[in-house]
C-alpha cells in the first residue's frame, strides 16, 4: 500500500508524463524582456495574521466578524502560511521559470495603525527578505500597494475611503515603501482593481466595510448610488497623488515605472441592436473609463456624468492638473468576456455588478454559451476577449504600455485531488488566452508583460478556499504545495520547448 504522499508523488510523476506542452505557442514571439510571471496578493496568501507587530486589516476584521459573508465561513488567518513559506515558494517560482513575480504589500503589515501608529520594522524586513530572495533567482519584484486590504484603523478614523483623510494614509504609506525598496522594486502599481473594490465594497456591500442600500442589497450602512463614486474619487486622487511623489522624488534616481491596474471584462453586446450596442459601450464605460479616462483626459466619461448626475464627484481644476501624466503603465486583469444586455428599454434586475450602468451581463445567446464555464459563475473562456480587450485599451489610452497583471482560470475545491492537479482545463485557458496576447503582440499593441492569477491557490474572498486559482495545489491542512499540469505546461512554454505532443487530444478530451 501506498502513503497518501507516495500517492501524490506517483500522481505528480504520472501528470508529468501526460502534460502537453505549449504546442502552437512560442515564446520567442513575445518581445525581448517581456515579463512572465505569476501574481498573488498579501491577505490571500500570507497568514501570520498577527505576527512580528501587524495590525489588524479591514478584511481580517470582516471575515472574524461576519463569517457567514464568506461562502466557507473560513478566514486568511493562516490561508498558504507565505509569511513563513516564502523561501520555499521563490524556489517554486525558480522551478516554473518565471521571470517575475507579482504580490502585494500588507499596508497593516508595515502601517499597523496608519500613518499615526509608526513603521513596524519587522514588516518591512518581511518584504526585504521576499525581495532579495526574488532577486537572488533573477526574479523581478512587481509590487502592488494595495490589493483590497488596509489597516482596520482607518476605517474607524476616515471611514476608509470615503474620507479624503485616507489621501495623505495612502500617500505616506507609499513613501515608505519607496523608500524602503525602490532601490529594487522598478516596477509598481498603486491599486489593484480599485473598480471592483469600489463596487463591492460600498455597492453590493460583499467586500468589508459591508455598505450597501436597496436593491444591491441589505446592509447597516451605505448608498449604494453615491459611495462607490466617492470613494472613487478618493482613490483616483490618491493614486495620482502618489505617483506624483514617485515622480518628484523617487523615479529619476530608482530608475522604476508606476501604473494601476484595473479589471477589465470585455463586454459583447447581445444582439446586433442599437439598444443592447450601447449597453456593451455603457458597461465598458463604467468598468474600465470610470478610473482611467480621469487619468488620460481629466474626467469621467461621459455616460457616467449624464447618468449618475450630483452622485459622481467633479474634479476641481486643482485635481485636474494633478491627474496629468499619472500613469507608466495599465494594468489589464482580464479573465472573461460577458454579453451586455440593455435595462434602459427593456426592464431587468438591476441588484447586479452592472446594475449602476443599467446592463445586464449575460453568459448565454440564444441559450449558447459564449464560452466553457469555470468554477466562478460569470467567468468563462473566451480567449479571442483578451486581444479584444487589449486592442481596446490601446486605442482608447494611446498605445500606453500594458501588462496582463491577471489572467487565470478556477476550479471548485469540492473536485478531487486528482481532477485538481491533472487542470486540463486551465492548461487549454492558459494556451488560448497567451495565444490571444501573442496576436495582439504582432498586431502592434504595446504589451510587456503576462501573470497568471495565481501562483499557488489561496483565499479567494468571498468564496474562501471554495475555488482555487493556483498553478500549485495547495494542502491547506499540511501546506503542501504540489505541481499541477498546467506549472509544468506553463513552465515548458517558458523553457521554449515545443514538442508535438497531447494537446489536440487533450483539447478534444476536454
Ligand atoms: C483579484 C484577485 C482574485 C482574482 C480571482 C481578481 O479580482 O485581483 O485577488 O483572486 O481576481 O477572482
Amino acid at each position: 500500500m501506498y502513503s497518501a504522499t507516495g500517492m501524490l508523488m506517483l500522481l505528480t510523476a504520472a501528470l508529468a508524463i501526460l502534460a502537453p506542452s505549449a504546442l502552437g505557442l512560442d515564446r520567442a514571439e513575445f518581445p525581448p524582456g517581456f515579463l512572465f510571471g505569476a501574481a498573488t496578493s498579501a491577505y490571500q496568501i500570507e497568514g501570520a495574521y498577527l505576527e512580528d507587530g501587524k495590525g489588524l486589516n479591514n478584511w481580517d476584521v470582516f471575515t472574524h466578524t461576519r463569517p457567514g459573508d464568506i461562502t466557507d465561513g473560513r478566514n486568511g488567518d493562516v490561508t498558504d502560511d507565505h509569511y513563513h513559506r516564502y523561501m520555499e515558494d521563490v524556489e517554486i517560482m525558480r522551478d516554473l521559470g518565471v521571470n517575475s513575480y507579482r504580490f502585494s504589500i500588507s499596508w497593516a503589515r508595515i502601517l499597523p495603525r496608519g500613518h499615526s501608529g509608526g513603521v513596524n520594522s519587522a514588516g518591512i524586513a518581511f518584504y526585504d527578505r521576499l525581495i532579495a530572495a526574488l532577486l537572488q533567482k533573477g526574479i523581478e519584484p512587481f509590487v502592488t500597494l494595495h490589493h483590497f486590504d488596509q489597516p482596520q484603523e482607518l476605517e474607524t478614523q476616515y471611514g476608509s475611503w470615503l474620507g479624503t483623510g485616507i489621501r495623505e494614509e495612502f500617500d505616506y504609506y507609499a513613501d515608505v515603501c519607496f523608500r524602503a525598496f525602490g532601490d529594487r522594486v522598478k516596477f509598481w502599481t498603486t491599486f489593484n482593481e480599485p473598480n471592483v473594490f469600489a463596487k463591492d465594497s460600498y455597492m453590493l456591500g460583499t467586500y468589508p466595510p459591508n455598505h450597501c442600500s436597496s436593491p444591491f442589497g441589505t446592509c447597516n450602512s451605505g448608498n449604494s448610488y453615491r459611495e462607490p463614486y466617492v470613494a472613487a474619487h478618493n482613490i483616483i486622487m490618491s493614486h495620482a497623488a502618489v505617483v506624483d511623489n514617485y515622480k518628484r522624488n523617487y523615479q529619476a534616481k530608482q530608475g522604476g515605472s508606476i501604473g494601476i491596474v484595473i479589471e477589465m471584462k470585455f463586454y459583447e453586446s447581445l444582439t446586433n441592436n442599437t439598444e443592447d450596442i450601447l449597453a456593451a459601450q455603457r458597461a465598458m464605460s463604467f468598468e474600465i473609463h470610470w478610473f482611467l479616462d480621469p487619468l488620460f483626459f481629466g474626467e469621467y466619461p461621459k455616460e457616467m456624468r449624464e447618468m449618475l448626475s450630483s452622485n459622481l464627484p467633479k474634479f476641481s481644476l486643482a485635481e485636474k492638473r494633478l491627474l496629468q501624466n499619472k500613469v507608466d503603465f495599465i494594468g489589464i486583469n482580464h479573465y472573461t468576456a460577458i454579453y451586455a444586455k440593455d435595462c434602459m428599454l427593456s426592464p431587468c434586475d438591476l441588484n447586479t455588478y452592472e446594475g449602476n450602468a443599467l446592463v445586464l451581463a449575460i453568459g448565454e445567446r440564444d441559450g449558447v454559451r459564449i464560452g466553457k464555464p469555470t468554477a466562478l459563475d460569470g467567468f468563462y473562456d473566451v480567449p479571442e476577449g483578451m486581444e479584444k480587450i487589449i486592442k481596446y485599451v490601446d486605442k482608447r489610452y494611446e498605445n500606453v504600455p500594458i501588462y496582463v497583471t491577471e489572467n487565470g482560470y478556477s476550479q471548485h475545491s469540492s473536485n478531487g485531488l486528482e481532477d485538481l492537479v491533472n487542470d486540463v482545463g486551465r492548461v487549454n485557458y492558459m494556451h488560448g488566452y497567451l495565444s490571444s496576447v501573442a496576436s495582439a503582440v504582432r498586431r502592434g499593441a504595446n504589451v510587456r508583460g503576462y501573470f497568471v492569477w495565481s501562483l499557488m491557490d489561496n483565499f479567494e474572498w468571498a468564496h474562501g478556499f471554495t475555488v482555487r486559482f493556483g498553478l500549485y495545489h495547495v494542502d491547506f491542512n499540511t501546506q503542501v504545495r504540489t505541481q499541477k499540469m498546467s506549472a509544468k505546461w506553463y513552465h515548458d512554454f517558458l523553457m521554449g520547448s515545443r514538442p508535438v505532443d497531447a494537446l489536440q487530444t487533450l483539447r478534444a478530451d476536454y
